[in-house]
């Protein structure tokens, strides 16, 4: 057994005064004694003196890094990115101020958020062999494989921008470095990015609508430009509803960063290999897409169209509590309480349904949310709706395909991964991301040659046989 000490613990009266655990092994009586740092965090490293190994499956209380990008309060519901509260920054801000913000650390003044603008607008056309890579997509291809297909794509576009083909400290700065050029290096792949992702999200829809792809222009804003691409037709001067641009920037900005979530996380696990910034967005997308973390949205429409009516919410809650089914869009690692960026939606919700009307689904989702709050199964567990509760209806009555809701997640999303790419640029404890494990598998046995061996004791045998279709059955010879 481990016992713990923590010396000068408790609010160390003087600050200066250092504070440190104290880990005793009942087993060897070795004492250790592990420096608390700033941030209350202390080194799992420190373990391996008592040859220990700290396990921490789903990362419940392992930080991979200090960042000072954005900061949530679980327990109290805020979410800041830079020190500004979301709800302040999705009122006053355009998306594109809120990307520069996340990325470089400060809002910008009007000057700089005009080249910004004008930098990342100026990079959204594609490259035809990506049009025809889009192209080449089955007609009902889902989005978020042709986007995250046609981000890692990308990099194959930039040579320049390949740390494998130009060393693997392009992107790092040193004294034998000319700093402006590493920074406008990274730059340029931020505008690059910024600038075709919606293109390449708007493609994919169209791709599936079967419409032919519509350029971006210049004169409208990034949401707007966005919606232009998706929806017009042949209109000479075709401008999206300023209302419902305003509503989807809305989204935009509070879908921008959340710390280290899941597709955050695998965004700095994937460029700590050094590998260029295309892969490791189109790999964090990846994380994205899973029904526990940006799916989910998709997943709570789903939910809701299998309630049906109202009348069904309570045999529904009775399966979740029996665990049946879960409550998608509700529950969250950090947030504690109400997710303070499912309130914005709330209200965005009301801007859209005073355009388009109200979208039927909500009076479901209103009631599933009040059953929940009020029953204790949820409140014991602290579960409240998160964001992804009602933007799904948002998306809904804008019209979009369920399918296509990562999508608009991924894209602003982005902002938030080049902001941790580059935080981890600049961190000089930044590491390969290499995490240990605790094995469990055989320790060591002799090699059988092939015609010696019993059949193998697989607990899956009878799946090595399933998924032969009719046709191959018809196929087969045997
Ligand atoms: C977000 C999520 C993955 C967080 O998972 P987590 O931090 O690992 O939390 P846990 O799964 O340990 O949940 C703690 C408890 O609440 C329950 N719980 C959590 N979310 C639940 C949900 N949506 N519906 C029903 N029960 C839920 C768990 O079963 C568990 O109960 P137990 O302690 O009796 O076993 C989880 O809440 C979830 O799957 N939510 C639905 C998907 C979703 O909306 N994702 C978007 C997040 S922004």
């Amino acid at each position: 057994m481990l016992s713990t000490n923590l010396t000068s613990a408790t609010a160390p009266s003087n600050p200066g005064e250092k504070r440190f655990l104290e880990v005793k092994d009942s087993k060897t009586g070795k004492i250790i004694k592990i420096n608390v740092e700033e941030g209350n965090a202390i080194r799992s490293v420190a373990f391996e003196q008592l040859d220990l190994v700290c396990l921490d499956p789903g990362f419940m209380n392992t930080a991979i890094s200090r960042s000072s990008i954005s900061y949530i309060d679980g327990e109290k519901g805020i979410l800041r990115y830079r020190g500004y509260d979301i709800e302040e920054l999705a009122e006053k801000s355009s998306f594109l101020e809120v990307a520069f913000l996340l990325i470089n650390g400060e809002l910008p003044d009007r000057n700089q958020l005009n080249l910004w603008e004008e930098r990342v607008t100026k990079h959204s056309y594609l490259h035809e062999n990506m049009v025809t890579l889009l192209k080449q997509f089955r007609y009902d291809a889902h989005p978020m494989g042709m986007v995250i297909s046609s981000i890692a794509a990308m990099g194959t576009f930039y040579e320049d921008a390949n740390p494998s083909l130009q060393g693997s400290d392009l992107f790092l700065k040193g004294a034998d470095k000319d700093c402006v050029k590493v920074d406008s290096l990274r730059f340029k792949q931020i505008y690059r990015i910024l600038g075709k992702l919606p293109t390449i999200a708007a493609s994919a829809y169209r791709h599936r609508i079967g419409k032919p792809y519509n350029n971006p222009v210049n004169n409208l804003n990034y949401t707007g430009n966005f919606l232009y691409m998706l929806d017009r037709l042949s209109e000479v001067n075709y401008h999206p509803n300023p209302v419902l641009a305003r509503a989807l920037e809305k989204l935009w900005i509070i879908h921008a960063e959340h710390e280290m979530n899941c597709s955050t996380a695998a965004m700095r696990h994937l460029s700590s290999s050094r590998v260029d910034p295309y892969t490791s967005i189109a790999g964090a997308s990846g994380a994205l897409y899973g029904p526990l973390h940006g799916g989910a949205c998709e997943a709570v429409l789903h939910m809701l169209e299998e309630i049906g009516t109202k009348e069904n919410i309570p045999k529904f809650i009775e399966e979740v509590k029996q665990r049946k089914k879960k409550l998608m869009g509700f529950g969250h690692r950090i947030y504690r309480s109400y997710d303070p960026r499912a309130k914005i939606v709330k209200k965005v919700a009301d801007e859209v349904f005073q355009v388009l009307g109200k979208e039927p689904m909500i009076e479901i989702a209103v009631e599933l949310e009040q059953i929940a709050l009020n029953d204790p199964y949820f409140k014991e567990r602290k579960l409240y709706p998160n964001v992804d509760f009602y933007t799904g209806l948002v998306y809904k009555c804008l019209g979009f395909p369920a399918d296509y809701y990562p999508v608009l997640f991924l894209i602003p999303r982005c902002a938030g991964w080049l902001a941790h790419w580059i935080e981890s640029l600049e961190d000089p404890e930044v590491k390969i991301f290499r995490p240990k494990q605790v094995y469990t598998g055989i320790d060591h046995r002799k090699y059988v040659p092939l015609n010696h061996r019993k059949p193998a004791q697989a607990n899956n045998a009878d799946a090595l046989r399933s998924f032969i279709s009719p046709m191959s059955k018809r196929r087969s010879n045997d």
